[in-house]
């Protein structure tokens, strides 16, 4: 038997922007992705936007009742920033009165809610300001931050501050997956700074409230970096990119300041970020009581062809590698590989001091599901299971060996809005039906990690 701890925490995680809807209702304002929608429709996944999401702004009761159902203990969403503060400063009560009742709803039944402050919805008047490349972003979201401490401490014991921070620095400023869509690495590590300076001004809006009684920490995309061969330069290459992908957030938020080497190679490719006498100090004061990990796929690399310096990326320092014995999940295109969550894990165990960490978003995306839909309206994702059954088994044996991981959430509750991909990948353990009414019908899946939550295991 596979077996977990029975405290361990059993869940899902989303965010507000890719389930609420209601972009606009009750005094909500725009962030980038209700504009980049209005602006350029075209660009998402059948044409399907930000206000066209799985309306949990006015059915999160069917979604806690299936919480419920699951057995789940915990669920994590976030706080639209936007419509908790819909200009930056002024209160929105109606926000204040829907959060509130979320997460009540959610209490009732069992469920602790884990609440994200920022997972990639930057508020229009802001990215207008500059976004993330603006110093002024940070204060404002630390005000942001302690808003929401202030309103929902009494419920909330659990807060995470972003989400994956390089994903709206990769994508918004090296890509054009994310709004800006700008390619230009020194603004990103501008944008990078920016957001991870926000984060420990965060923790330390929380730390200074004597009510507030509960964690905070982060949720990081960590995808362990495997060098093509033992060759010194494909060493090199992964010692790089571990620098860069992995230990510039990990390092900063457990340890209390970016690696060194890592603000070195900044330096000599004159891509230092612009910084301010007594940052340092609310780095190293205000390291996170946990980290969230989204595990999906490794990161596998090689030694650079003609490295170029200054560096204008970050394949300067190491590029891609296709590895041949690749398993790819075909639709979403992303590497299965089980064992990357072993590789992570033992990481937490030994390079940050055992801190407690836990899995909070890992699963499998998936085109065109209804066609395994059975006769009773339940989709069988066997797909599903096999991917939670190989990661799970990997994630048991680094407890077992000693690794601090307190729970493990997949990605999603029920089929969520992937950004430009809106509804094309599914990963929920619920079905969203957009075209009865956004009704949940259920996954295979779902009566599965029902038995794993009451039994604290299962048999392979
Ligand atoms: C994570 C994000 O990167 O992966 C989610 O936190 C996202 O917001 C999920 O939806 C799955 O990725 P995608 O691009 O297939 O939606």
């Amino acid at each position: 038997m596979i077996k977990f701890p029975k405290d361990f925490l059993w869940g899902a995680a989303t965010s507000a922007p890719q389930t609420e809807g209601a972009a606009l209702a009750d005094g909500k304002s725009p962030s980038t992705w209700d504009k980049w929608f209005e602006m350029e429709p075209e660009l998402f996944f059948d044409q399907v936007g930000p206000n066209d999401t799985s309306n949990v702004y006015y059915q999160y009761k069917e979604d806690v009742a299936l919480m419920k159902k699951m057995d789940m203990n915990s669920y994590r969403t976030s706080i639209a920033w936007t419509r908790l503060l819909p200009d930056g400063k002024t209160l929105n009560p109606k926000a204040v009165e829907f959060y509130r009742n979320y997460f009540q709803e959610m209490l009732d039944n069992g469920v602790e809610p884990i609440i994200n402050l920022f997972h990639f919805d930057m508020p229009w008047w802001l990215m207008e300001k500059g976004g993330w490349e603006a110093r002024e972003s940070v204060d404002h979201f630390a005000f942001y931050a302690k808003t929401a401490f202030e309103q929902f401490g009494d419920l909330i014991k659990t807060w995470a501050t972003f989400n994956e921070p390089l994903v709206h620095i990769e994508c918004g400023y090296m890509g054009d997956a994310h709004w800006p869509k700008v390619r230009d690495f020194k603004r990103a590590i501008q944008v990078g700074y920016h957001t991870m300076l926000a984060h420990a001004k965060a923790v330390e809006a929380y730390r200074t409230n004597p009510h507030n009684d509960g964690k905070i920490g982060i949720i990081l995309n960590l995808s362990p970096v495997y060098a093509k061969s033992e060759e010194p330069a494909d060493q090199e290459a992964r010692h790089k990119a571990d620098l860069i992908y992995i230990r510039s957030f990990v390092d900063t938020v457990a340890l209390g300041y970016f690696p060194e080497e890592l603000i070195e190679m900044l330096r000599e490719s004159d891509l230092l970020p612009t910084t301010i006498a007594g940052d340092r100090a609310i780095f190293e004061n205000n390291i996170v009581d946990y980290v969230g990990v989204n595990y999906y796929q490794p990161l596998r690399v090689q030694a650079p062809e003609n490295p170029v310096f200054p560096a204008q990326s970050p394949g300067a320092w190491a590029r891609g590698y296709n590895w041949p014995e690749k398993r790819i999940n075909p639709h979403r295109g992303w590497e299965i590989f089980p064992e990357g969550i072993y590789t992570i894990a033992m990481r937490m165990k030994n390079d940050y001091g055992n801190m407690p960490w836990f899995i909070s978003e890992n699963g499998m995306g998936v085109e065109g599901e209804e066609q395994f839909m059975d006769e009773n309206g339940i989709i069988q994702d066997d797909y599903r299971i096999e991917f939670l059954e190989e990661h799970l088994e990997y994630l048991a044996k680094a407890i077992e060996e000693g690794s601090n991981c307190f729970g493990y959430h997949m990605w999603t509750f029920s089929d969520c809005w992937s950004w430009l991909n809106a509804y094309k990948n599914r990963y929920g353990y619920y079905r969203i039906n957009r075209d009865d009414n956004y009704r949940r019908s259920d996954k295979a899946s779902s009566y599965w990690m029902k038995n794993v939550i009451n039994q604290h295991g299962f048999t392979r």
